[in-house]
């Protein structure tokens, strides 16, 4: 049998399997989706995002709209699954220790620091199943990253959600305030979709005050974009999770390593904070391929430095041309950054589709704020004529 590049990446994409968490719903998870007033259907996330990730997919669209890097997973990865696919008959073993291994490496941490997940996404999820409960709310501010507050609502554990201030940054004073009591709290720094971040300082405040005001609650960080970041008073909380036992830091091999189809990311804390979690974690949650592929990505600083640097350059041209329009963007340390454009996001959003451009849904309450990943600069040159055309429309 010849395998294309193409129908072998797809094989390994679909080999980790997704959870239909909906139907699974329980009558607690959609009380609690009724009790925010969503209406008389309970609403799906998931399946919302499904909807408009099957827009985006269309062919010939650009896919600006969930922050992945249209790079891809590049080229050592490949030859690690191609060297590894005769293994792909056998569930991982060793190498997930393997994998953790060399992440801990990388990091400067111990392998017993790491608890690998099937994307950060999964590392949330048993989080928010570990740490919160009824009566343990989720503080997941707004707006957010909304996997975590989403899966607390499904499983009927309360969300306080204070809104971000008015430079879109996260409000850590609303946030300590509404941690007192609280299971867990996710603070997604930078934080998606608003590509604001909090320098070291502030996060180490942060965490110091929920300590002493709230000394139950964990706090959740969560690096998804911690490559991106350029501003020098940013640096990552992983030094203070390894000390601390009340938080933990989770990152991703979805974003500056373009590996968002297969599935990997991870948790870094003390042992016994990822023994909390660990119980919620399926057994082999990532498959060999992505494993083999992660193993030799993690310590590519050369690879690092050269996605930052496109992503800099296209997210650059991209700004210039939104202030040049007339709109206000907000500064970004991420792979995607937000323009207030000043009209509905969601009609705007229709339109660019219909013109061949996905760009992020609507992230209330910042209605007129639009959300728009960085593409390679090819794919921001033809975005900004669209955008150009459909603002003067
Ligand atoms: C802030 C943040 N965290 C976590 C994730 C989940 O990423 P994954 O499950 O692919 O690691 C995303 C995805 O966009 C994100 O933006």
């Amino acid at each position: 049998m010849t395998l294309s590049r193409r129908n072998f990446l797809t094989t390994a994409a679909a080999s980790s399997a997704g959870i239909a968490m909906y139907p699974m719903m329980s009558a607690r998870g959609r009380e609690a989706l009724m009790a925010q007033g969503v209406g008389q259907q309970p609403v799906n996330p998931m399946a919302q995002r499904r909807a408009d990730r099957a827009l985006s997919s269309a062919p010939g669209m650009i896919r600006i709209d969930s922050n992945e890097n249209p790079n891809g997973p590049g080229a050592r990865a490949f030859e690690a699954m191609r060297a590894n696919f005769d293994i792909a008959n056998r569930y991982p073993v060793t190498l997930e220790d393997d994998l953790t291994t060399e992440i801990a490496r990388y990091l400067g941490v111990k392998p017993e620091n790491i608890m690998l997940g099937c994307g950060s996404g999964e590392v949330l999820r048993s989080a928010v199943q570990a740490f919160t409960s009824p009566t343990r709310a989720l503080v997941s501010p707004m707006p957010s990253f909304e996997l975590a507050a989403d899966y607390a609502r499904f499983i009927g554990s309360p969300v306080k959600s204070p809104r971000v201030d008015a430079k879109l940054h996260l409000d850590l004073d609303a946030m300590a305030d509404a941690a007192k009591g609280a299971g867990l709290v996710y603070l997604c720094n930078p934080n998606n979709p608003t590509a604001t971040v909090h320098g070291k300082a502030s996060i180490a405040d942060y965490i110091e005050k929920v300590g002493k005001s709230s000394p139950q609650t964990i706090v959740l960080v969560d690096e998804a974009y911690h490559e991106y970041v350029e501003d020098p008073n940013y640096s990552t909380a992983i030094p203070l999770a390894i000390d601390n036992p009340r938080m933990f830091v989770a990152r991703t091999f979805s974003k500056v390593f373009g590996m968002a189809g297969m599935r990997v990311g991870y948790a870094v804390g003390r042992p016994e904070t990822i023994a909390r979690m660990k119980g919620w974690m399926l057994g082999s949650n990532i498959s060999q391929l992505s494993l083999a592929a992660a193993k030799v990505t993690v310590g590519d600083v050369a690879r690092i430095a050269e996605e930052k640097k496109k992503n800099h350059d296209a997210k650059v041209f991209t700004a210039k041309a939104f202030t040049g329009m007339g709109y206000e963007v907000v500064p970004s340390d991420a792979n995607f950054m937000m323009v207030d454009i000043k009209r509905d996001v969601k009609v705007f959003k229709a339109e660019c589709i219909k013109r061949g451009v996905a760009v992020g849904r609507q992230f209330p309450p910042l209605n007129t704020h639009l959300r728009v990943s960085v593409g390679t600069m090819a794919e921001m040159q033809k975005a900004v004529e669209v955008f150009r055309t459909t603002l003067a429309g």
